[in-house]
């Protein structure tokens, strides 16, 4: 009930007016969220870096209807990115295709794609396409299998969202073409004709393809992201590893700015790629809303520091 609220707050711009004006409610997004401006990304990634995790970078935005803001969000990624090869941070950086105009028109989308791509390529740099929700799955996977097999960027990375029912499919034809993919649970609020309702057939899946991504990742097919922070599934995905001899350089852990940084930490410790998820950008409301609705916890920790000083 909670998680569907806040989904549906998150799309809601009369929530969206009332939070965003809440000067206090800025102290609390901190957490999940680098800063405002680039320079303050920047800051967080080199600390990032210099304790010994990667970085990927979201300008955050989403949801863009003027073809205008589509552009400045394009430019932002490319000034990142130049930022990113002059300040020598381990970085790369995710795009959510509806910040770049994918909702006003594809061709200008993928033409704003290619330039990103391009600019990430010379400074080798990986760009993964966020999932958005099931209205966006198709054209998402659409739009990256184009850019990589059309427009030959092999810099392009996919993410999966282990609840949906067509992810099997989905990752049994990336893994065989050796795409990179970060594999998530999924956050956004999805119907059960299209998503596993239940919690525990969500972790089957994520178990079930995260394997796959696995085994092909041993031939050298693919560099897949285990983005997740639940630690049994972590365990398990150390495990299989172990198991079946797949070096520890062949895939990474994914987990987001601020959340389980114990668990971030420890997984450095014993010598396992971890990249951390930097968002930063003043369009940062429905990124904070959904980190809330992952975890009814949150909302306590929000509402509490609220009335703290
Ligand atoms: P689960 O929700 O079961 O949580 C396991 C445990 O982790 C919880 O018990 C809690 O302790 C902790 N935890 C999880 N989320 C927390 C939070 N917000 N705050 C505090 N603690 C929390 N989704 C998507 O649809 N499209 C995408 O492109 C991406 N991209 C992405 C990148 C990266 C690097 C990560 C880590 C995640 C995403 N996600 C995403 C989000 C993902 O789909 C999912 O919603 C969250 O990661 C939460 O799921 P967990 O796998 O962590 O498991």
């Amino acid at each position: 009930m909670l998680r569907s609220l806040l989904i549906y707050l998150s799309r809601a711009k009369w929530a969206q007016k009332i939070v965003m004006g809440w000067g206090l409610a800025r102290r609390v997004v901190r957490r999940f969220v680098a800063g405002e401006t680039e320079d303050e990304a920047v800051a967080a990634i080199r600390t990032l870096n210099a304790r010994g995790f990667t970085a990927t970078v979201d300008v955050l935005g989403e949801s863009v209807t003027d073809a205008t803001m589509a552009r400045e969000a394009a430019r932002a990624y490319l000034h990142l990115i130049e930022r990113i090869e002059q300040e020598r941070l381990q970085a790369w950086v995710s795009v959510k295709l509806t910040a770049l105009g994918l909702d006003i028109d594809a061709e200008l989308c993928r033409q704003h794609m290619r330039d990103i791509l391009a600019c990430a390529r010379e400074r080798d740099i990986r760009v993964t396409v966020d999932m958005e929700d099931r209205h966006y799955t198709q054209a998402t996977l659409d739009m990256v299998s184009a850019l990589r097999y059309e427009d030959g960027f092999e810099n392009v990375r996919a993410v999966i969202q282990a609840y949906l029912y067509r992810t099997d499919e989905d990752i049994r034809m990336l893994a065989a073409e050796g795409f990179g993919v970060r594999l998530c649970k999924g956050a956004y609020k999805e119907p059960p004709d299209v998503a596993y309702p239940k919690k525990s057939d969500v972790d089957a899946s994520m178990v079930r393809n995260m394997k796959v991504l696995l085994d092909a990742a041993k031939e050298g097919r693919g560099y897949p992201g285990i983005a997740t922070h639940d630690a049994r599934i972590i365990e398990i995905a150390k495990a299989y590893a172990a198991e079946h001899a797949i070096p520890r350089d062949r895939f990474e852990f994914q987990m987001l700015h601020g959340v389980r940084t114990g668990l971030q930490e420890q997984l450095v410790a014993e010598g396992y790629g971890m990249r951390v998820y930097v968002p930063f950008g003043t369009q940062w409301y429905p990124y904070f809303m959904r980190r809330l609705a992952e975890r009814p916890a949150n909302v306590w920790f929000f509402v509490s520091s609220l009335f703290k000083r």
